[in-house]
């Protein structure tokens, strides 16, 4: 290509890149062709995913912010337009846990703090991904919400509020530009094995066997079928689903 001259290849954006769901995410869509434009809070792990992104043959864009800083975000956004003047496929990944305990006791202060980075950070995103969209009339966003978006799990009120939110603000969303051929789907996943699942379980096997025993497949999924199921909705394969909150949980919510 000569200088000045933009790829036509697709551009897809993972938040929330540097580890787990959001890593697996954005190596999937690299594999599959895509420049990818990544972002996280973990600088050196996002640097490391970097490389292994352009290792694949495809560019990359790094941006190191917290999804909660609206002005950041917003300057991600611009960053991706500069460079490839196109945003084929977003997945807004990045979220947090927050503190779990009982409800009548829980800090308004972590409830804020989910909130913003689960919710308003994702809605911030896609505003800045619409944008980038609407002028090539096509997209596709994915959001990463939970089954805990879809059932009550006890004394998690901040993350169950803010992935029950995410689920109907893609429903939202996908309704209003629907016919202007932009896509918005959400993944629930169920109990996936990574960092944050660790932080819960603290690695006890025992902990772990009970996560397990939450899915009717008796296991926890893995990162990789949860990027698989991300791709796939992202890709023209999924050129008629939209609205969707699909249930990557080995069968719980189905119980
Ligand atoms: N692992 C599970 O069982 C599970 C289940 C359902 C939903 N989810 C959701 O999937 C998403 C990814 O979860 P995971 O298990 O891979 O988590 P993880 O903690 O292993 O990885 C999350 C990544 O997001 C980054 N991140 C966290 N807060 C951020 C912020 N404010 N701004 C930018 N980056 C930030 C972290 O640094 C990390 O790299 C989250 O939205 C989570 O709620 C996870």
């Amino acid at each position: 290509m000569t200088a000045g001259q933009k790829s036509n290849k697709p551009v897809a954006l993972v938040t929330g890149a540097a580890a787990g769901i959001g890593k697996a995410t954005a190596l999937a869509y690299a594999k599959s062709g895509c420049h990818v434009a990544i972002s996280d809070v973990q600088a050196d792990k996002l640097t490391a995913v970097a490389k292994e992104i352009e290792a694949l043959g495809v560019e990359v864009l790094t941006d190191v912010h917290d999804v909660g800083d609206e002005a950041a975000v917003r300057k991600f956004h611009q960053r991706i337009g500069a460079k490839w003047g196109r945003l084929d496929y977003a997945c807004n990944n990045a979220g947090i846990e927050g503190a779990q305990g009982a409800t009548h006791e829980m800090s308004m202060d972590n409830y804020d703090r989910v909130m913003n980075i689960n919710v308003r950070g994702l809605v911030v995103c896609m505003q800045e991904q619409i944008k980038l969209m609407l002028p090539h009339g096509q997209g596709a966003i994915v959001n990463i919400a939970s089954i805990a978006g879809l059932v009550g799990f006890p004394e998690m009120v901040a993350y169950c509020a803010s992935k029950g939110a995410v689920v109907q603000i893609t429903r939202s969303v996908a309704v209003e530009y629907a016919e202007r051929n932009i896509r918005v789907n959400a993944i629930c996943p169920g109990v996936i094995k990574t960092d944050m699942v660790d932080r819960v379980t603290k690695q006890d096997p025992e902990t772990e066997a009970a996560y397990a025993a939450f899915h009717p497949m008796n296991r926890m999924g893995t990162v990789a079928e949860v990027a698989d199921a991300i791709v796939f909705l992202s890709l023209p394969q999924a050129s008629f689903i939209t609205g969707q909150a699909l249930a990557v949980d080995g069968g719980m919510v189905a119980r």
